[in-house]
């Protein structure tokens, strides 16, 4: 078994590599003078490879294809996207647009494709191999416990967010509820209270995703007025476009973790020891 990481997952791909006691190949990502990405592994390529490649910018689908295309003499591809962008446009919702999510699927030649916590389920089905989506739910899980919160409250900010949290909850013990969000535009959300005592409470609010921390500062802007104690975020994967940290400590959060699905400031969840397990 080959590990190669592509540029978005350089430090999972080797947290991955260390747990299952490989070497993680050494590949080169530059760029041509025309801009042009110019990707190669260096080391020979094995009769059986795993490839870890989130898909955070729009090159990251550029490198994870040649990747792909370079391990062609290979028998057996995996390929893993702990983070698939895009994926959010699951379907058409106007006239003339795209499903982005089946036209980036559909370009991935592999024998097996492992996502975490994808946004919606039905998107492994436009995958032409098998598709198999890992629940990453567990980790957040030990996290919470190891903060060893006061009276802790999980929280989904929306209705989408609730199986995450009833999952998080069940696993920990934990009680949960939700509120409820309408999306106005892109970065702005209102949310209207539930009736959730989180007074004197610590607050767990927790999403597959913050994008631009709208929805997240929101809420925490709604629990603060309800006097809830310190308020943490945990998501699976810490998009954080433009200010979004920002704003979200501006908004009050305590602390933000989330997986390494994006490798960022805040992913101190490392996802290795589960995709170790489904890699092997
Ligand atoms: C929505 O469908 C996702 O689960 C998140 O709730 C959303 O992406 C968060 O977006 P933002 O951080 O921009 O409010």
């Amino acid at each position: 078994m080959q590990i190669i990481g592509g540029p978005a997952s350089q430090m999972l791909a080797s947290r991955i590599a260390r747990e299952l006691n490989v070497n993680v190949s050494l590949c080169e990502f530059t760029k041509f003078p025309d801009g042009e990405l110019y990707t190669r592994i260096v080391d020979d390529i094995a009769e059986e490879v795993t490839i870890i490649q989130s898909i955070v910018k729009d090159s990251d689908l550029i490198n994870l294809l040649q990747l792909i295309d370079s391990c062609e003499s290979s028998k057996r591809i995996n390929v893993v996207i702990p983070y698939m962008g895009y994926s959010r446009q699951d379907k058409r919702f106007k006239h003339g647009e795209p499903i982005s999510s089946r036209a980036i699927a559909n370009t991935i030649n592999a024998d097996c494709v492992f996502t975490v916590n994808i946004h919606e389920k039905s998107t492994l089905d436009y995958f032409s191999c098998k598709a198999i989506d890992i629940d990453a739910s567990s980790l957040i899980g030990d996290k919470i416990v190891s903060l060893d919160l006061e009276k802790p409250l999980l929280i989904a900010p929306d209705e989408g967010a609730l199986e995450l949290a009833k999952k998080v909850s069940e696993y920990i013990d934990v009680e949960f509820d939700y509120l409820e969000k309408t999306r106005i535009s892109g970065d702005k959300v209102t949310i209207k209270t539930k009736k959730i005592d989180v007074t004197g409470r610590d607050i767990i609010l927790i999403d597959d995703m913050i994008s631009t921390g709208g929805t997240m500062a929101e809420s925490i802007r709604i629990l603060s007025e309800q006097r809830a104690n310190d308020v943490y975020l945990m998501c699976i994967h810490p998009v954080l476009a433009k200010n979004a940290v920002l704003r979200l400590f501006n908004a009050g959060v305590k602390d933000i973790f989330a997986t390494d699905s994006i490798e960022s400031a805040q992913s101190s969840i490392s996802l290795s020891p589960i995709l170790s397990n489904y890699i092997l």
